[in-house]
């Protein structure tokens, strides 16, 4: 299977890098799974339903979430009837939505997604550890699943390669968002999961994190709050990773990262 995911979309600008160029790389590299995270696609902060669709409607085949899953308050009601969307599985017993999806690809294979966010200098959620080892067990690579998705949430660099290695021989790939800073280590772990640190933001470069840098910057100057958080409007790159995965086994075969935009160094998988 070709697998692409696409780090968090922030704003408008990363959302019209995702229209523009997401369809094209479905067509040319033919891709059978298309996951993105869109924690950040509505203003930089959190998701609408009709932003849902957008994503959809541009080739996704499931929408992951973050800490910023509830920002926009309609997310909570309609998550019930959006399956392709997925918040993190260690959420509060209760919370509305789903952890992992199931979702069959336009290719008709079983893609098993699963969303899971950090504790370390984040909210102190449920162990996701724990949660996702269920989810993994649940639904086994190379059995229930061609392949297995797993977006981990998180600050912390160490937390993020604790989770792979957890779910190293389990999942085809383990990539870490939130960051909006990509990593370079992108790699196949000895067990055969293709992981990366951090998948980086589909955003505008030419800010701090995805965000006009006025106020962002003016905070770390005064120490209090001037203003709102804008996202940047400049031309966004799209950044993500690439995986072609073992159709035996599920596992990945290869890894690429992917930056295609302005300001970051463009790279592509050379194996497609
Ligand atoms: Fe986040």
């Amino acid at each position: 299977m070709r697998i692409l995911f696409v780090g968090d979309v922030v704003g408008r600008s990363g959302r019209t890098a995702v229209i523009d160029t997401l369809p094209g790389l479905i067509r040319d590299w033919r891709l059978d799974l298309v996951v993105v995270n869109g924690e950040n696609a509505a203003g930089g902060f959190g998701i609408t339903e009709s932003i849902y669709q957008e994503l959809l409607d541009a080739g996704a085949d499931a929408i992951t979430l973050g800490n910023h899953s509830w920002d926009q308050r309609e997310a909570l009601v309609f998550i019930e009837r959006a399956p392709r969307l997925i918040r993190p599985a260690n959420f509060p017993q209760g919370t509305p939505g789903r952890g992992a999806a199931l979702v069959e690809t336009r290719t008709g294979k079983r893609a098993l997604v699963i969303n899971g966010i950090g504790r370390v200098f984040m909210q102190p959620f449920d162990d996701p550890f724990g949660v996702i080892d269920r989810e993994l067990n649940a639904c086994p690579l190379g059995q229930a699943a061609d392949a297995v998705v797993v977006d981990f949430h998180g600050e912390a660099t160490s937390e993020k390669q604790a989770i792979g290695y957890f779910c190293d021989g389990r999942a085809s790939l383990v990539v870490g968002t939130h960051t909006h800073v990509p990593t370079s280590d992108h790699r196949i772990l000895s067990g055969g999961t293709a992981y990366m640190t951090d998948a980086g933001m589909t955003g505008d470069y030419h800010s701090i994190i995805g965000m006009d840098r006025e106020e962002p910057l003016g905070r770390f100057l005064r120490g209090y709050p001037a203003g709102r958080f804008e996202p940047a409007d400049g031309a966004a790159t799209l950044s993500g990773v690439a995986v072609e995965t073992d159709d035996a086994t599920g596992l990945a075969a290869k890894v690429a990262a992917v930056r295609i935009g302005p300001l970051l160094e463009r790279a592509v998988p050379d194996f497609w």
